[in-house]
């Protein structure tokens, strides 16, 4: 018998406020804009590292209907980050997500955040987040590992409300936490209104961004939807955040609906829901906006205090929809176990 030491992340989704669509450099990951997002505090992928005496990376992953897969992205992944940094050693890998994948409740995010953390801890027999940080990597050097394996990971390393930068060069990029978690208490209630797998990848529609007749004038408006949208969580100002979130996660489905390869996302229901929303608010009944990722589920963003209503009056008038309730939250965390094998 040999003792094993399983190094185990926990990584948080986010959900983008201000979205990262279309990239100027795929290879280096660098985005067409800049992007802002809120941490999320219960979605969240689980994933087990360790060493092992095969030949080669084994990922496996389950999500929340236990399935069990791979994914050839964990594996590259793996294989990009092992060369990066001079790692030999194949790893072991298994994860778990809480939540349904690849349906837009950024299960990448959570999922390349979580793999990052833990193959380099296992690589480097780190115990905890601090004493990665003390090997070397810090929240800000994962961050932009992890941004590599899906861009929107790099922002599930820090808790609260997260900023992305392109910077004026591929190299210029920039991952920070731009206010804490407990600075505002925002919710999030994602209307899960269909858990099929996405009838594209994110990775092949941020490519065609470009051929949208939209995009050029989208990204002509984002630094300045983007001061718009820091100065409003900054005030904590509902409703100038909820109008810039709703137009952001419009606009951005526009550019996907008109590239030369459209990409579709949203359902019957997706509409629905929207509209919903709206004739609620305007109807008095609750202060929620909706924001929406590269999938047809709906994200329904709201002050905490007021997620119980949001969730009465939607279960009261959709029974059939499942819904998540989630919250601002405060980033990933690393421990370890010892197992006999
Ligand atoms: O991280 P990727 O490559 O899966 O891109 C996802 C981008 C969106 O989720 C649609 C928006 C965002 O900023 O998270």
């Amino acid at each position: 018998m040999s003792r094993t030491t399983i190094y185990r992340c926990q990584a948080p989704s986010n959900i983008a406020l201000i979205k990262y669509w279309g990239k100027r450099q795929a290879e280096l990951q660098w985005p067409a804009n800049d992007s802002l997002s809120m941490t999320l505090s219960h979605c969240a992928s689980t994933t087990n590292a360790s060493i092992h005496d095969g030949p080669n990376h084994i990922f496996r992953y389950a999500d929340r209907q236990n399935e069990d897969r791979t994914n050839a992205k964990a594996i590259t992944h793996l294989e990009f980050l092992a060369r990066k940094l001079g790692f030999e050693a194949p790893l072991k890998v298994i994860s778990q997500n809480n939540f349904p994948s690849d349906c837009g409740i950024a299960s990448s995010a959570s999922g390349m955040a979580a793999l990052t953390i833990a193959a380099v801890a296992a690589w480097t027999n780190a115990r905890s987040l601090a004493e990665l940080s003390t090997k070397g990597y810090d929240r800000n050097k994962l961050a932009h590992l992890a941004r590599m394996g899906s861009g929107s990971a790099g922002r599930s390393l820090f808790g609260g409300f997260v900023k992305w930068t392109a910077g004026a060069a591929a190299d210029a990029q920039n991952l920070q936490q731009v206010l804490p978690t407990d600075h505002w208490e925002l919710a999030d209630i994602i209307a899960v209104v269909s858990q099929a797998k996405k009838p594209r990848s994110s990775r092949e529609a941020h490519a065609d961004a470009w051929s949208s007749p939209l995009f050029a004038p989208r990204l002509a408006e984002t630094n300045d939807r983007m001061r718009r949208t820091e100065a409003a969580l900054t005030e904590r100002n509902l409703e100038a955040l909820g109008q810039l979130i709703e137009q952001e996660a419009l606009e951005m489905h526009a550019v996907m609906m008109t590239a030369q390869n459209p990409a579709n996302y949203l359902t019957q229901q997706t509409v629905m829901l929207l509209s919903w929303i709206r004739e609620e608010r305007y109807a008095g009944r609750f202060p929620a906006y909706f924001t929406l990722d590269a999938g047809p589920n709906v994200h329904i963003i709201c002050e905490k205090k007021d997620a119980q209503i949001v969730i009465e009056r939607l279960t009261a008038t959709y029974p059939g929809v499942e819904l998540i309730a989630d919250h601002v939250g405060n980033g990933p965390n690393l421990t370890f176990a010892e197992t006999d094998l």
